[in-house]
């Protein structure tokens, strides 16, 4: 992974800012894209324990050092909740919805269970908060697409995509999950080169303040 983000997904993460939970966050390579004097503490969910060196040192790197708590979980509710409550920073007798903004950058693609894992997400999210989104997805080709990546898209998957990719779906309608992940004042989602075999949505979903 690299720093470079596709749209204006770093702009999205400069604005971060409060309580922070960061979804899969690797090695922290886009770390530099938050600013490290508006955020309170980011609490980062990596699964794979060999990327937490590379990760922290990232941390220290960017000014989040003493700010970044790193978690060996990922973003599913029944690994990423025992390990929030772990670190002090759920309450098991209170509300989840602790986090002002939740950041899901090119990971749910790879999650085993898209809908749960995102509705998870959304219960952790404060009423008003934002959930910030940089994901490959499906090729819209009935509207801003094309036809030849989608079919693209089918060949690499049964061509074994999610095999030699640790899991990574190609043609998974990221979108449709999240705009059904939960009840949202607003959703700004956009796509970024819609007619390649990798096309991205990026932006954010502002979630109800009623919740
Ligand atoms: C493609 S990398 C993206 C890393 C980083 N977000 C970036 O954009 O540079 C995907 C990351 O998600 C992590 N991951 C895999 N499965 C996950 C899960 N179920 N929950 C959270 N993170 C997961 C991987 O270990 C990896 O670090």
């Amino acid at each position: 992974m690299s720093a470079d983000l596709p749209g204006h997904t770093a702009q999205l993460l400069h604005q971060c800012q409060g309580l922070i939970l960061d979804i899969g966050p690797g090695t922290g390579e886009v770390l530099s894209r938050f600013d490290a004097s508006k955020i309170t503490a980011i609490y980062g969910a990596e699964p794979t324990a060999d990327l937490h060196e590379g990760l922290r040192k990232n941390a220290e790197k960017t000014g989040l050092g003493q700010k970044y708590h790193v978690l060996r979980c990922g973003g599913e509710p029944e690994s990423l909740y025992p390990a929030l409550h772990k670190a002090g920073v759920l309450n098991p007798e209170a509300a989840a919805a602790t986090f002002d903004e939740i950041c899901c950058i090119r990971v749910l693609c790879g999650v085993p269970e898209p809908a749960k894992t995102i509705r998870g997400l959304y219960a952790l999210l404060k009423p008003g908060g934002r959930l910030v989104v940089c994901e490959h997805v499906v090729n819209p080709w009935k509207t801003e697409g094309r036809f030849v990546a989608r079919a693209l898209q089918w060949v690499y998957s049964v061509m074994g995509w999610p095999f030699f990719m640790g899991g990574c779906e190609l043609q998974r309608d990221t979108e449709d999950y999240l705009r059904r992940g939960g009840v949202w004042k607003r959703v700004s989602l956009g796509y970024v080169e819609p007619e390649t075999t990798i096309p991205f949505i990026v932006g954010e979903l502002i979630k109800t303040d009623d919740y």
